[in-house]
């Protein structure tokens, strides 16, 4: 019980720390740098990271359990990786995975943890992705990246990359907290609308759909779970 109580506070701290990060970052006009000064202060202590939870997203998890394609011979590029266990989960799915984030102790925490893994982790920004990538995989998760972009054209520029990196008739699933257009951003994470994300079909995506989903938690926490096709 004793570590739980501790597990929970150094969560909160955890997550005081990073808004205010965030905010330093933000007023000094780089909107992504914080990502890297929060990995390297954890010192490799997870608990310092609020959203690593050592275990696949189960709001992916579930979605991939109704998700009909099979994984062979297929490339799944995972977004913005951090500690790298969605990544894990689709490679032992089967799927040839490409995972990135914008901070390299992220990738290099990625790479200690899983020595022996078959996922090729990388460096990358998702508003400069590699030329290289584009169209080449066929199934793409975004969880919680887009959210953490502070503002309409950084998220918009984002869309348009991921969406030039999918294969024909690949699928996209973004998973993102969600709100209404009336409610107050907030602080980061910044939630996005569902009209927010017809920024994806302006790319020329198809959604084929879109779920609202609340968490069992206290307060809830409002996630959007969108399924996008090219
Ligand atoms: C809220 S965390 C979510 C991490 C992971 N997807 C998960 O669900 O546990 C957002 C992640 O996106 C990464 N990130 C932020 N901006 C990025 C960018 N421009 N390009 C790539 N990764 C980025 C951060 O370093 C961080 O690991």
């Amino acid at each position: 019980m004793a570590d739980t109580m501790d597990t929970h506070d150094e969560r909160t701290q955890g997550r005081a720390r990073l808004k205010q990060l965030a905010a330093e970052s933000l007023k000094s006009g780089d909107a992504t740098g914080w990502f890297e000064t929060l990995y390297q202060a954890a010192h490799g202590n997870e608990e310092a990271i609020p959203w690593a939870h050592l275990t696949a997203d189960p709001i992916l998890v579930e979605w991939m359990a109704g998700y009909p394609s099979s994984a062979e011979g297929k490339r799944a590029l995972v977004v913005g990786c951090g500690l790298g266990d969605d990544a894990e989960y689709l490679a032992h799915a089967g799927y040839a995975v490409t995972a990135f984030d914008i901070s390299q102790e992220a990738i290099a925490w990625c790479q200690r943890r899983f020595p022996d893994s078959a996922v090729r982790y990388v460096v990358a920004d998702v508003l400069a992705l590699p030329g290289a990538w584009s169209r080449q995989f066929d199934l793409i998760v975004e969880a919680y990246t887009l959210q953490s972009l502070p503002d309409e054209a950084l998220r918009a520029q984002a869309a348009a990359n991921l969406a030039q990196c999918l294969a024909p008739g690949g699928s996209l699933l973004v998973i993102c907290r969600g709100r209404e257009p009336d409610e107050a951003r907030g602080m980061m994470p910044w939630p996005l609308t569902r009209a927010e994300l017809a920024m994806f079909q302006r790319q020329g995506l198809r959604e084929v759909s879109f779920e609202d989903l609340r968490d069992p938690e206290e307060p809830s926490v409002r996630h959007f779970r969108v399924h996008y096709t090219a």
